[in-house]
């Protein structure tokens, strides 16, 4: 839900990883052209950066302006803010077919869309139905991914909650060289001292829908059992395993 990311898009954008380059080649690798990618849920544009590098061009959308004002510009990403209302699931529709068509692109047009740590917040059969209809056929692809909270040792990781995308609905073919849709694994690396992991554990939308409702998750006893897992200062390099989707459009 994007007002969720309202308050804490600094944090974000200082705290979230960037991700592998081996993941991006690894989807680049699965479309013949590289003209047009949507980065659909962009935030502050943290598959952009790299998608920039291996496509002509990326649209990447957010229904919150405030992520969006965090991006990094790049002369061939335009961002785009996109409107969100919620379904009878309750799940968010991402926009109507209309706006799509307008603020994204036109039918059969797109190479690749993406959707990175961020479709679980979808209604899914309507957003798979506009994946459907603004990919390329039949080369399009879609690739969603989503990481777990950082490794740092053992006893930290025990501490925190697991999600991987392995029964997510995905009705999409398995992609050239290969015979499923994945979970495949990428590992993210990035150098975290004990207050980058508190920002990070604070950009969460979790953290902050407790926050609104008036809990506290990060009480003093909570960050000192952190500490003590953490043990010794300083910086540290954690590991954020990234769980792959990958898919080729449907032909209806
Ligand atoms: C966990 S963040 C992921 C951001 C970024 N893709 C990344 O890899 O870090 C989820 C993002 O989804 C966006 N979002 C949530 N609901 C949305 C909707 N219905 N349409 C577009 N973006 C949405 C939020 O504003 C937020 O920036």
């Amino acid at each position: 839900m994007a007002e969720l990311y309202v308050n804490q898009a600094r944090e974000y954008s200082n705290a979230r990883p960037s991700y592998p380059p081996q993941l991006f080649q690894f989807i680049a690798s699965k479309t013949p052209s590289h003209n047009l990618v949507w980065d659909v849920a962009t935030g502050s544009g943290q598959a952009p950066k790299s998608l920039a590098t291996l496509y002509n061009n990326v649209v990447a959308t957010d229904a919150s302006e405030k992520q969006l004002e965090f991006a990094t510009l790049l002369h061939n990403v335009r961002y785009q803010h996109t409107p969100s209302t919620m379904s009878a699931q309750p799940r968010f529709l991402i926009m109507s077919m209309a706006e799509l068509e307008q603020m994204v692109s036109s039918q059969g047009t797109i190479d690749l869309v993406t959707i990175a740590q961020a479709l679980h917040w979808f209604d899914l059969s309507t957003f798979y139905k506009q994946v459907n209809w603004v990919l390329k056929k039949p080369h399009g692809i879609i690739a969603t991914w989503c990481y777990n909270s950082p490794r740092v040792n053992d006893a930290v990781d025990a501490l925190h909650d697991k999600e991987n995308y392995e029964t997510v609905d995905f009705p999409f073919g398995p992609v050239e060289g290969v015979d499923h849709t994945g979970p495949f694994e990428f590992v993210a690396e990035t150098v975290m001292d004990f207050d980058d992991f508190l920002t990070y554990i604070r950009s969460r939308s979790s953290y902050q829908t407790s926050k609104n409702n008036g809990v506290e998750l990060l009480k003093e006893d909570v960050i000192e059992n952190f500490k003590l897992a953490r043990g010794e200062d300083g910086q540290k390099t954690v590991k954020f395993q990234v769980y792959l989707r990958i898919g080729r459009v449907m032909d209806a």
